[in-house]
């Protein structure tokens, strides 16, 4: 044995981000942060108008404004050889659908120049009502029933005959996904072949849609994106100013940067759509439940197919046998909504799951104890077997970190000066996921490895976990390990979308990792100069960079330089690996502690603790920050955010100073467990994915049910604002 052994890496350690460093040095660079020669600025004008006609657009003192090279509109934008189906500008003539419709871009030689051109350029409008309420009788409606969940058995006649029912209307704003980073993109030409920077979850889908933009070969377009601010779902899509970025500077040959401002984020870069539900639950006098039932409207843009997926995780936490499910969007003239974090979960499971607290206190059952009555095996949708659950565990965990036996169990119970205390539990769900994902390892000469894949960073770990895998198979330090992800011209990965990206991209890593270590002994055993030459697999060990057998041992890199080669190379293809005939679902319970003011109705969130089921986590430390990320997120909803439209279709805080998201002084130490269990059901390595969107579902439920064991009022609203309890 060598003496120098050190403690092995592996997946399921709790490693900080290997890009940690980079980023709070400021060497990470994000799209707005490429510096090319001769850079030009673009600025987007947008219709400023939720609803009617544009009826002039004149750019003349743009045009001769100092320092401007070009202004694009529907009238050039086809000398950038823009071949988008879709005209990116509205023209005179032209309806108006929202605010946030690009008009114009305005290109100069300094940001400053392109601002203050922009301003210069003049629209004019005929005004319409804009339609910005979902009960607005003038809203046009979708019909999205085949999206809204499987309706079984008879839920109208076992509701009739359920001992117990109850049945509330539970309301959710929209939301805005506000990334740190801004909407942002660099793009660059070289002949007909384009280079974009830019912020994306998806450099493979964003390749893509900009290459059929410009009528171009996919092969001719590169995104680069190795760094992102957040992305939240938003940038899942490629949004308008990736697309004008690249045509400013086909039309001006020049490298443009297009960065969008806050206000425009709020607008025009996607928002999860408010929600209005009628939830009925239907159970026995001894709390088991027989249906539920789930009626949802949504709102969604005036052109747009996107339908908040709101009753997509209602039916999974508990068993029942009916269920009737309805879903339709009312059309509003805003801008189109996008997948937001769990899309659809933390609307429904809002609703779920304030309705539980409501049932198990007319039923005078703990609310924790009508959850694990209706526990489930089997997903009530399909009955088919989850591949792993415990749902139960979770509750019981989590109700011992919060002290739940303190709790009373009739509200206004407690107090302490003016606060009132109070108690809450929700719980959350999301599906498990994995897919195809591809990874290319390098073993160097210097006896470092490199895994490379098309895959993305938000934040989340990516770039550590790869690396960690690799590390593992290969026995190597973390800091012989880097991963190099964020170009498209990489292997090919997923978006990271749907938190699966982890799941799919890790096994590729350690797919690929596992057949370089195959390699690497093949040549320790065969290569005529390697001195284990002649001996079996079973006789060598690899150990912290080398592969050995008693005294003899060669280095990684040495044996690499036995090649000849540069660096050994595989590339392997991950394929979904879980057995057939299960539902892959992750859960979770969310427990809180809250103090409400007597006399201003002002919540506090004093405790939180929460525990998940994700099958196996391949880093303690990244997985716990996603999961209390999604905790804060759940406290922002619960308490403060919301995009408020007035009747013209403007919003009424379109930044930061009004659209108020948590700061550090409104959260409270977050305790996150996790059950950490291999599900060998759903993949071999054992994770379900899920860690990026489960925790933020449940978390406004239990707040709510915590104001309403502190003070007796039920809200079913959110945000929980001080008027919602005075
Ligand atoms: Mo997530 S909303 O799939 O980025």
């Amino acid at each position: 044995m060598n003496a120098m052994t050190t403690q092995p890496v592996k997946l399921g350690q709790a490693i900080p981000r290997v890009d940690g460093k980079a980023k709070v040095t400021g060497a990470a660079k994000y799209a707005a942060d490429y510096a090319l020669p001769s850079l030009h600025f673009a600025v987007i004008v947008h219709t400023t108008v939720a609803k009617g006609k544009l009826t002039s657009l004149e750019t003349a003192a743009a045009r001769k404004a100092a320092g401007v090279v070009a202004v694009l509109d529907a009238g050039n934008i086809a000398e950038a050889k823009f071949a988008g189906n879709r005209q990116p500008f509205r023209k005179a003539g032209d309806d108006v659908d929202y605010i946030g419709q690009p008009i114009a871009v305005v290109v100069a030689q300094t940001f400053e120049q392109a601002r203050f051109a922009a301003s210069l350029v003049k629209a004019d409008y005929e005004r319409q009502q804009a339609v910005t309420s979902m009960l607005d009788p003038a809203a046009a409606t979708l019909d999205a029933n085949a999206r809204g969940g499987p309706n079984r058995g008879n839920p109208e006649s076992a509701l009739s005959s359920a001992a117990v029912k109850l049945s509330g209307t539970y309301e959710t704003p929209i939301q805005t996904h506000h990334p740190m980073e801004l909407g942002a993109t660099v793009a660059v030409w070289n002949g007909d072949k384009l280079t974009i920077y830019d912020g994306t979850q998806a450099v493979l889908g964003s390749r893509k849609r900009v290459a059929d933009a410009f009528g171009l070969p996919t092969a001719d377009v590169t995104i680069v994106s190795p760094y992102i601010g957040g992305g939240f779902g938003a940038r899942l899509l490629t949004w308008p100013h990736t697309y004008l970025a690249a045509a400013a500077a086909r039309m001006i040959g020049k490298p443009v940067k297009l960065v969008l401002t806050r206000q425009q984020m709020s607008y025009a870069f996607g928002h999860r759509p408010a929600s209005r539900q009628e939830l009925t639950l239907g159970a026995t006098s001894d709390g088991k439940l027989s249906v539920i039932s789930q009626n949802t409207l949504s709102s969604t843009g005036v052109k747009d197919d996107f339908v908040e997926p709101v009753t997509g995780h209602t039916l999974v936490l508990y068993d029942h046998q009916h269920s009737g499910m309805q879903a339709k969007a009312a059309r509003l003239n805003i801008g189109a909504p996008a997948p937001m974090r769990a899309p659809g979960a933390p609307l429904g499971l809002f609703a779920l799951e304030v309705a539980m607290d409501e049932l198990a206190e007319q039923l005078k059952i703990d609310p924790v104890e009508l959850r694990l009555m209706n526990d489930t095996a089997v997903d009530p949708r399909n009955k088919k077997p989850y591949t792993d659950r415990n749902f139960a565990e979770c509750l019981k965990r989590g109700a011992a970190k919060i002290g739940w036996a303190d709790r009373a169990a009739t509200p206004k119970q407690k107090r302490a000066g003016d606060w009132l205390i109070g108690y809450g539990v929700g719980c959350c769900a999301w599906h498990g996921g994995n897919t195809q994902a591809t990874a290319r390892v390098r073993v160097l000469r210097d006896g470092s490895a490199v895994v490379a894949s098309a895959a993305q960073d938000m934040g989340t770990g990516t770039y550590t976990v790869m690396a960690q895998a690799v590390a593992e198979v290969l026995c190597l330090p973390m800091d012989k390990v880097s991963a190099e992800i964020g170009v498209s011209t990489l292997p090919p990965a997923p978006t990271a979308g749907g938190s699966r990206h982890c799941s799919s991209v890790v096994p590729a890593a350690h797919q690929a990792a596992t057949a370089a270590k195959k390699k690497l002994l093949e040549l320790a055993m065969k290569h005529e100069k390697s001195p284990l030459a002649g001996l079996a697999a079973d006789q060598l060990q690899f150990n912290n960079g080398t592969i050995s057998s008693g005294t003899k041992s060669i280095t990684l890199g040495d044996l690499v330089a036995l090649t000849g080669e540069a660096n050994i190379e595989v590339t392997e293809e991950y394929k979904p690996d879980g057995k057939p005939g299960f539902v892959g679902m992750n859960f979770g319970a969310h427990f809180c502690q809250v103090a409400v003011h007597a006399f201003t109705g002002e919540t506090r969130v004093k405790k939180f603790a929460s525990v998940f089921d994700c099958g196996r986590i391949f880093n303690l430390h990244t997985a716990a920050n996603q999961l209390s990320g999604g905790v804060v997120w759940g406290i922002g909803m619960a308490l403060t955010e919301a995009a408020h439209l007035d009747s013209s279709g403007r919003y009424a805080a379109a930044d930061f100073s009004g659209y108020h998201i948590p700061s550090h002084a409104d959260i409270p130490n977050i305790d996150v467990e996790m059950i950490n269990k291999p599900d060998k059901n759903f993949g071999a390595l054992g994770s379900r994915g899920g860690v990026g969107e489960l925790a933020i579902s449940g978390v406004a439920a239990a707040i709510s049910n915590a104001v309403y064991n502190a003070t007796g009022k039920r809200v079913r609203e959110v945000p929980i604002t001080p008027d919602k309890l005075i």
